[in-house]
């Protein structure tokens, strides 16, 4: 996206969003949206979308772009299996494709149960499965982990990481979470005040991360200076 200005009309009030924001998300790589609530995070995602029309800028998504989406609430349909919820937007679905997501996923075995009898975690990993499904070129995930306890959000953090460096896509990770952004992001995109404010690049950091090791203490240090430096 290239010099993206963004407003929503807030009783008879313009409040900027996003102005002149400049992002790249390049290909086979996990880039995090990293800025404080309200900052304008989930805007961005809903405008690479295609839901959410801007004020002026360009946005480039790829040609046939499919795009998947994971959100805060995994967003299953309670009255359909985790088969029926993960094929259900697919043209064709391959028996076998299929059962390989549930693999991935780690769902074997649940495709006939229904999202109320399964976990947290269980749930937002059938909603990554459905995302996988339609083979999208873009995955967009609005903070998918935040509402999971620490111990599964950590699991399924991991699990993020295992899935990508198997099918490797365009993935735009958006978090409040420093953590977060270290352990998975090849790219960290620090939103400020509608603005990119700061990049950090870490495709050179093997995972899985350790989060003690020096250099990512000096990291989470300078991410979180560059956070605190924002108004509320
Ligand atoms: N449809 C809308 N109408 C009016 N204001 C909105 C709308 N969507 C978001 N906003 C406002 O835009 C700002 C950014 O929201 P959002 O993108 O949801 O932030 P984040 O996801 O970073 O928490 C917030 O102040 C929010 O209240
Ligand atoms: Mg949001």
């Amino acid at each position: 996206m290239e010099n993206l200005y963004k407003s929503f009309e807030v009783a008879g009030r313009w409040l900027p969003v996003l102005h002149g924001l400049t992002a790249e998300f390049p290909q086979q790589s996990i880039t995090v949206i990293l800025g404080k609530s309200g900052c304008g995070k989930t805007t961005l995602l809903r405008i690479l979308a295609g839901f959410e029309p801007w004020d002026s800028g360009q946005v480039t998504v790829p040609a046939q772009g499919k795009i998947g989406m994971v959100f805060q609430e995994p967003r299953l349909m309670p009255w359909l299996t985790v088969w029926k919820n993960i094929t259900f937007g697919v043209k064709k679905p391959d028996a076998e494709a299929i059962h390989r997501l549930l693999e991935l996923t780690g769902l074997t075995g649940f495709h006939k149960a229904y999202p109320s009898q399964l976990s947290g975690g269980m749930q937002q990993r059938a909603a990554l499965a459905r995302a996988l499904a339609y083979d999208p070129k873009l995955i967009l995930m609005d903070e998918p982990f935040a509402a999971l306890d620490h111990f599964t959000r950590e699991a399924m953090q991991n699990e993020l990481i295992q899935i990508y460096s198997l099918q490797k896509k365009c993935i735009v990770f958006v978090t409040h979470s420093i953590d977060e952004a270290l352990l998975i992001g090849q790219k960290i995109l620090i939103l400020n005040q509608g603005g990119a404010a700061q990049e950090y690049h870490l495709s050179e950091y093997a995972y899985p991360r350790d989060l003690l090791s020096p250099q990512m203490i000096e990291m989470k240090k300078s991410i979180l200076a560059a956070i605190k430096q924002q108004k509320e």
